[in-house]
């Protein structure tokens, strides 16, 4: 079943590629009105704000990198970024939006990656939650591994908040991370959801070897700074 799940995650991404941002911008189906996308907005530039201030660094690993949204911020703090994404998709939107040689592109499958080299700062949003928990010691072992001695990750996901996702998806809180997404057109697809509190990410960050700092926004983010020391 959880082969078929993630099967379905990396197709549920790529028919939804050229949507996609219309969650993160607050429009169509996400649009929440004036009052909650202001929320949205502002929380996104409090984490935006505390991934900035880590300051400069020299290469970057970015997981499941999408089309771009966060990849774009990593561009003004790093020399150099790695972007892994399963879909081909989201990848050319990706390419396309930054045009850039800074970004080196490769598409592979998170659940099969075998980690080759270091970096200064391994960044992914919204991804750890569509891991599902018997794979996430083995997926925050391989980020150790790609993580130079010194370096930090920057986690960014999502609080359990039904206003975040479209008007027409129904999160609910009976703790079931299979859950329904549907496209624009109303094609479903069945996902993980993993909503973590700052407890359990703590938890899990300092199993897989490092020193975190785990913080939440007032509605929609939670977010994380790890060290390995
Ligand atoms: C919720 S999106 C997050 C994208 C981006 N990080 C952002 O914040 O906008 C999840 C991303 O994970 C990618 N993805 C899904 N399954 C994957 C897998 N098995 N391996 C690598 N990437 C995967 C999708 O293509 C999609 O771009």
């Amino acid at each position: 079943m959880i082969n078929n799940i993630i099967q379905q995650q990396i197709e549920y991404y790529r028919a939804r590629a050229s949507e996609y941002d219309e969650w993160f911008y607050r429009q169509g189906r996400y649009d929440r009105g004036e009052e909650f996308n202001a929320r949205w907005f502002n929380e996104v530039d409090i984490v935006k704000s505390a991934l900035l201030n880590k300051g400069k660094v020299n290469e970057i690993l970015e997981l499941a990198s999408g089309t771009g949204i966060w990849t774009q911020e990593l561009l003004t703090i790093g020399n150099k970024i790695t972007a892994i994404d399963a879909s081909q998709e989201v990848i050319e939107i990706n390419r396309h939006k930054l045009n850039t040689r800074n970004v080196e592109y490769r598409q592979i499958d998170l659940f099969t990656w075998e980690p080759d080299a270091e970096y200064d700062l391994v960044f992914f949003s919204f991804w750890l939650s569509h891991v599902p928990p018997e794979s996430i010691d083995i997926f925050l072992e391989k980020v150790y591994k790609s993580t130079r001695v010194g370096g930090q990750v920057f986690i960014i996901d999502s609080q359990f908040e039904p206003t975040s996702t479209a008007k027409n998806h129904t999160l609910k809180a009976d703790g079931n991370i299979y859950i329904t997404r549907k496209l624009n057109d109303g094609q479903e697809y069945q996902i993980v959801k993993v909503f973590y509190q700052p407890e359990q990410l703590q938890d899990k960050l300092i199993q897989a070897g490092f020193q975190p700092n785990v913080k939440v926004t007032d509605n929609y983010f939670i977010y994380a700074t790890a060290t390995k020391r």
